[in-house]
């Protein structure tokens, strides 16, 4: 990623490092999932682009969890949103970063980790697909570059959940600035909603959540794929509908 991307990146994580607050309700349905996740005997959890931390709740997750590893490439944001969580578990949360995930290379840099028990991409793909550059956005052009990133971003879910672990993967689908009724609706509307954006292909390039169950589905022939239904996430500015899936392997 060039300079002016990561300037732009950690910019942004600065933007939202003090939504703790608004950000309780998505906070509260991201931790669920992945401790939902967890198998009986879980361990080892690592969360793919953690940077502020505001989308999960550190202290509930350690107490399933005995380790935990943070992946983003912005470092400063983990530690920061460590420090910001206030609950004495600084020292035990272990961070990875700088790390660009958006490249060929991510897999063998986290390789030395090991496998997880459970691996959580938490609204992070959105971020990958949404760095496709300005001059390549139009749908012919895009969408290929985002079945590209889809593809490696769940090759590199696949590889650090080995053979067993589990992938917990949630993205947003849309948000209220092209589609009002995002914000507006009823929780249990925003299912039947997403449904009739999909068909009028009015959801994000790339984040479809029928794809994406299809696409973590086919990581392996014997696990268990769980949907939940989808929820809102007040961004500030804008809402988001959040779709989150789960490919469970082991109980
Ligand atoms: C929307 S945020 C996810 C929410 C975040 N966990 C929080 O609680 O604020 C996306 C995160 O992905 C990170 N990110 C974006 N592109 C990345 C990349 N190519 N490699 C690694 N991390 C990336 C950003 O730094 C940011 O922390």
């Amino acid at each position: 990623m060039n300079e002016e991307s990561l300037a732009k990146l950690r910019q942004r994580n600065l933007d939202s490092a003090g939504d703790w607050k608004r950000y309780a309700s998505h906070r509260r349905q991201a931790t669920r999932l992945i401790l939902e996740a967890a198998p009986e005997k879980a361990t080892r959890l690592c969360l793919l682009g953690a940077g502020n931390c505001n989308d999960v709740e550190l202290t509930a997750l350690f107490k399933t969890f005995g380790e935990i590893h943070l992946v983003d490439l912005d470092k400063a944001a983990m530690q920061e949103g460590l420090q910001r969580q206030k609950s004495g578990i600084q020292g035990k949360a272990i961070l990875h970063g700088p790390i660009d995930i958006n490249t060929d290379q991510a897999a063998s840099q986290l390789a030395g980790l090991g496998e997880f028990d459970v691996v959580a991409s938490i609204c992070i793909l959105s971020q990958l697909i949404d760095e496709i550059p300005e001059d390549q956005r139009e749908k012919e052009t895009a969408v290929p570059l985002a079945q590209k990133i889809r593809r490696r971003h769940f090759d590199l879910l696949a590889k650090l959940a080995g053979e067993k672990g589990n992938i917990v993967i949630a993205n947003e689908a849309v948000s209220s600035d092209s589609e009002p009724r995002v914000a507006t609706c009823d929780p249990p509307q925003l299912g039947p909603l997403l449904v009739e954006l999909a068909m009028q292909q009015k959801l994000f390039i790339g984040l479809n959540p029928a794809v994406l169950a299809l696409d973590l589905q086919t990581l392996s022939t014997d696990g268990e794929l769980l949907t939940s239904p989808p929820w809102k996430w007040d961004f500030g500015p804008r809402t988001y509908a959040v779709c989150g899936h789960t490919l469970k392997r082991q109980a």
